[in-house]
């Protein structure tokens, strides 16, 4: 059986936290899919569409992540492309809480489908994309922290 996982999150936008998650993902699994969902209680500085082209570019030289976008519910996705295994990262204690519910409440909704969480790198574990966007707004620099393809949309939208 090929151990095919899913990375969901909203990736608004990716961060260089993510890219570290992905990358070592795909020494575990066979094939990731990175999927852009809906969460509700965010509201998006980019478009899906826009997340997606991001995701993309930043990871075309992983050959076994495939890049895609679902509105419904992840272990729906999931089941949908075959994966057995969703991946998320964890930086920190505070991530503790709410990963626990989303865990729980996916493994309501569909047992088989098991959560696999991997520590951020240390250099990360502060790093999310709200406080991204937050620097970035205001100008901080942000250059280690997220790609430079980002980078550059990220001041395109604070700059209009
Ligand atoms: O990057 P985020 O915002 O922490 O990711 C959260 C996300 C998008 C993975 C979560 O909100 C999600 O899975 N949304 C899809 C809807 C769903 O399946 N909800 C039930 C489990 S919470």
């Amino acid at each position: 059986m090929a151990s095919i996982a899913v990375c969901p999150g909203s990736f608004d936008p990716i961060t260089y936290g993510h890219l570290d998650i992905i990358r070592r993902g795909a020494r575990v699994f066979e094939k990731v899919y990175v999927v852009v969902l809906n969460n509700s209680a965010k509201n998006p500085l980019f478009t899906v569409e826009e997340r997606i082209n991001l995701i993309r570019e930043v990871t075309k030289e992983i050959p076994n992540v495939v890049v895609d976008e679902f509105s419904g519910l992840l272990v729906d996705y999931a089941k949908s492309v075959n994966a057995t295994a969703i991946l998320r990262g964890l930086r920190a204690v505070s991530d503790f809480e709410y990963e626990m519910q989303i865990t729980s409440m996916n493994r309501y909704l569909n047992d088989h489908v098991e959560t696999f969480f991997m520590m951020t790198n240390n250099q990360y574990s502060f790093l999310s994309s709200s406080i991204v966007k937050e620097a970035a707004k205001f100008h901080g620099n942000i250059t280690a922290l997220v790609p430079p393809i980002v980078e550059k949309e990220l001041k395109k939208k604070y700059n209009k």
